[in-house]
């Protein structure tokens, strides 16, 4: 082998996992267990039934915050935050809802950068 076909290898070995550190596919299973157990209890993702606690997140990503015409108790806040559900916007909001949002009564953060980008992907998935 080259001096030059080694360099290649060695720069295809140590590149590749460094993208995939970077940026990495989002599991939506993965998410789909996460919301299970941190979010389902107060929202549905279902066209009827299901928790009512806080609005349901069916056709979330591309609605403006606090759309959904089926939950009365919107607070002031996430009405007049202006926000629009992308997938960029529930990131940063689940960091911390209460830094995008001051006021706002929706309480779950999800710390972990990969469990939240698992989890936007899955509410992604959940169209009308
Ligand atoms: C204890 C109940 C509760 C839990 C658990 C909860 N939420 Fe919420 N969520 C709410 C309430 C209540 C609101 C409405 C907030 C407001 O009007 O200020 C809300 C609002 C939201 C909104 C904005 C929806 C809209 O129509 O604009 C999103 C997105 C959201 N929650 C995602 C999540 C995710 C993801 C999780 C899990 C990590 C989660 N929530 C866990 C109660 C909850």
């Amino acid at each position: 082998m080259s001096a030059y076909r080694r360099l290649l290898v060695i720069v295809a070995v140590v590149a590749v996992p460094a993208v995939c550190a970077a940026a990495p596919n989002p599991d939506v299973e993965n998410g789909r267990k996460a919301f299970t157990t941190m979010c389902g209890v107060c929202h549905a993702v279902q066209e009827s039934g299901g928790p009512t606690e806080g609005p349901s997140l069916l056709g979330l990503v591309g609605r403006a915050a606090a759309s959904e015409p089926g939950f009365p108790l919107y607070t002031k806040a996430l009405k007049a935050s202006g926000l629009t559900w992308s997938a960029e916007a529930l990131d940063k909001f689940l960091v911390n809802p209460s830094a995008m949002a001051p006021g706002t009564a929706m309480p779950m953060q999800i710390q972990d950068d990969k469990t939240r980008a698992d989890v936007v992907a899955y509410l992604a998935t959940l169209k009308r």
